[in-house]
């Protein structure tokens, strides 16, 4: 069954990036030159999904009209030839191809709560449930280009025809950040690992491994009633990945080990990070950037420690 729909939930605060996100929602952050929030719906888009669906919240409005015309913007660059730039611009517009939608998360119960807002919108397929924070960039870590990552996660869905996530190898000491799967055998050659539970964000002694799921999902719509009746979980707020350790009794569950380099947007170093590897691979800027981390190396490596 193809999957046409991607659930974006984005109605967090971004209390970590405040003052920045006083009056802007943090998806709206710059990497480079595009917003957070452009990045994973280029790979939604790039893996055919044909609806996004906005899980949002008050004050998350920019990042709408970034997916709507904007006929004054457009007036200008026709008038002043910008034609590349306008051609840009048009092509963020949800057209025939492709629909943005968005529904409120009136309380911040957390993920397992945003993604079932999405219901009514999803309907009775399978899904992709995508976290912008995580920003997987498509190239493995020598610099060589891969699919992006919710395409590779597709055609994963296409072979197994069963609920999968992204997963990726942590350090011991980070198992209380993500959740962490309990794999029931190797993987195997495409990069599945077959899942027998989950737990969010367990402690290092009770991490039943060093594998965290990172924020791409693909998953079928029995999770809704599961999330129906989740009570609060890890962080007293309702987990995507109690509902889905529910998943089990009916379906395979995979881990899926994705090819691509993720930053983690949703903390400043992981931010910064992203920005600093998309910007050298950027010529014009690389030009600028390499002499400077050069010269501000020497610097703070004569610098104690932090
Ligand atoms: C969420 C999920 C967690 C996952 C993480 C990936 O946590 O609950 O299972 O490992 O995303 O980024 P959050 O980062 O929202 O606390």
């Amino acid at each position: 069954m193809k999957i046409r729909k991607a659930v974006f939930p984005v109605a967090g605060m971004g209390t970590r990036f405040l003052p920045a996100t006083k009056a802007i929602p943090k998806e709206m952050l710059p990497v480079v030159d595009k917003p957070l929030i452009q990045y994973t719906v280029e790979e939604a888009r790039a893996a055919g999904i044909e609806e996004i669906i906005f899980v949002t919240s008050r004050g998350k409005t920019p990042m709408e009209d970034h997916f709507d015309r904007s006929p004054d913007l457009e007036e200008k660059l026709r008038c002043r030839g910008q034609i590349e730039l306008l051609h840009q611009i048009e092509s963020l517009v949800a057209e025939d191809t492709w629909s943005v939608f968005s529904v409120r998360q009136n309380d911040p119960l957390g993920l397992g709560h945003a993604v079932w807002c999405a219901r009514d919108l999803v309907g009775d397929q399978p899904f992709a449930v995508m976290l912008p924070d995580d920003l997987i960039h498509p190239v493995t870590p020598d610099g060589q280009p891969v699919a992006p990552v919710m395409k590779q996660m597709v055609e994963q869905f296409e072979r197994v025809q069963s609920p999968l996530m992204a997963v990726m190898e942590i350090p011991p000491d980070h198992t209380n950040r993500y959740g962490i799967i309990n794999p029931s055998g190797p993987q195997d050659a495409e990069g599945l690992i077959p899942v027998t539970g989950m737990v969010e964000k367990p402690k290092p002694a009770m991490a039943p491994s060093h594998l965290a799921i990172i924020g791409r999902y693909i998953l079928t719509p029995d999770i809704f009633p599961l999330l129906g009746k989740q009570r609060a979980g890890a962080g007293g707020e309702i987990q995507l990945t109690d509902a889905m350790a529910g998943l089990l009794k009916n379906h395979l569950l995979y881990g899926y080990r994705f090819r691509g380099v993720r930053y983690d947007c949703g903390t400043k170093s992981g931010y910064q990070m992203g920005n600093l590897a998309l910007a050298l691979e950027v010529p014009e800027l690389r030009r600028y950037l390499l002499p400077f981390i050069r010269e501000r190396l020497g610097y703070w490596e004569k610098m104690p420690p932090a």
